[in-house]
């Protein structure tokens, strides 16, 4: 039997991407004829991302993806999902993602993050499926002041947000399913994902946008200007520093965790957490010179922008230490270049 793979959050920003990569490199991970089931409620992704990959999967001789429009919070749907699909790993992508929103909306952050993974583990319990790679993120960090950096994975949690809450949450109930019946898992931290595809089909569509990137290319090209949160953090231009990971490099992790958990199971059952990052931090100033740079050939003219009070919820500085994946996975981000983050990005804004 070919293998079957369950994505959830399929039709999201990383989601995608990490399908379209498993789709275009599916025989080297030994993946050949997988097929895949993609889940997801549409609340914020979008169909014709899955459109785009039924066809990509068709047109690389794979079986046509079997789309689930299924909440996680929706238990019986979703463990008729995971009976139907019997995947032979999941990777979880969906959640709920804006710090500012979880800040006014904390009660439903927590019945779709937390309370929707609870009902996945539980759906991969009763289905006998065992493998998880788990989509977690630099908030569960919250505001790390006075600890080293760049963080490893050591590095103490505790979320300034509710968003950062309900994934540390998710964390703790992952851990407790392997202590409880034995799932194995990868967890990845992420740091800022950033980019877009190579191909063209897929970018960043978040509505309403919150991340920097998107929020900056479509202030420049409005010829508006971009709100900058924060000019007197402690960093050394007073801006938020971030350690921005292109969506190609998680696209590749998802890809070498989904192995490596074959060979986690000899050790037992346990989360094995990863960051991923590049090590590099760069100011929201740096990133808007940056972008001055790539941009300048196409507008011909800079990036404006008004400094505005700090946003409750945002960390002073995170940038990740990923020697963890980089020694356990052989995991190397090399489309992370900020240059070509905002190319990559620039380009799928002016589709
Ligand atoms: N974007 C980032 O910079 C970043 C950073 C760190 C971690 N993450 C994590 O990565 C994951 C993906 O983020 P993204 O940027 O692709 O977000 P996204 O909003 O683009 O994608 C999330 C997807 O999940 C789906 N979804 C949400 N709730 C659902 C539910 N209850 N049932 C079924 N589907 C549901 C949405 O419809 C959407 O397609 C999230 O878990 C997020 O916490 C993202």
């Amino acid at each position: 039997m070919p293998p079957s793979l369950l994505i959830t959050g399929a039709a999201g920003y990383i989601g995608s991407h990490c399908v379209e990569a498993l789709i275009r490199q599916a025989s080297a991970y030994g993946l050949q004829g997988v097929q895949l089931h993609l889940l997801d409620d549409l609340s914020t992704g979008h169909r014709e991302f899955l459109e785009k990959l039924c066809a990509l999967a068709e047109s690389h001789r794979l079986p046509r993806p079997v789309i689930h429009e299924v909440s996680l919070t929706d238990r019986p749907a979703l463990e008729q999902a995971l009976k139907q699909a019997r995947p032979e790993a999941v990777l979880h992508f969906a959640a709920l993602i804006s710090v500012a929103e979880s800040v006014q909306q904390p009660d439903r952050y927590v019945r779709n993050n937390v309370e929707g993974s609870q009902n996945l583990f539980r759906a991969m319990q009763k289905s006998g499926c065992q493998r998880l790679v788990f989509s977690s993120t630099a908030a569960v960090y919250g505001n790390p002041a006075g600890a080293h950096l760049p963080l490893p994975e050591s590095t103490p949690v505790g979320p300034v947000n509710p968003y950062g809450e309900t994934k540390l949450a998710m964390e703790n109930a992952i851990a407790e399913a392997a202590r409880e019946w034995g799932l194995h898992s990868v967890i990845f931290r992420y740091f800022n994902a950033a980019g877009a595809s190579s191909s063209g089909l897929f970018g960043e569509w978040h509505e309403p946008e919150t991340h920097l990137i998107p929020l900056l290319l479509r202030a420049a090209a409005r010829g508006e200007k971009l709100k900058v949160f924060g000019s007197d953090y402690d960093t050394r231009d007073g801006t938020c520093v971030r350690d921005y990971i292109h969506v190609e490099d998680l696209a590749c992790a998802h890809l070498l965790g989904l192995k490596a958990l074959r060979a986690f199971e000899s050790q037992g059952a346990a989360a094995q957490v990863f960051n991923l990052g590049t090590a590099r931090g760069t100011s929201v100033l740096e990133v808007i010179r940056a972008a001055e740079a790539v941009l300048k050939k196409d507008l011909g003219r800079g990036v404006g922008y008004d400094i505005h009070p700090r946003r409750p919820g945002d960390s002073a500085v995170l940038v990740a230490d990923s020697a963890r994946a980089r020694e356990i996975l052989g995991w190397e981000p090399v489309h992370s270049s900020m240059e070509n983050i905002l190319r990559t990005a620039w380009e799928w804004e002016r589709r």
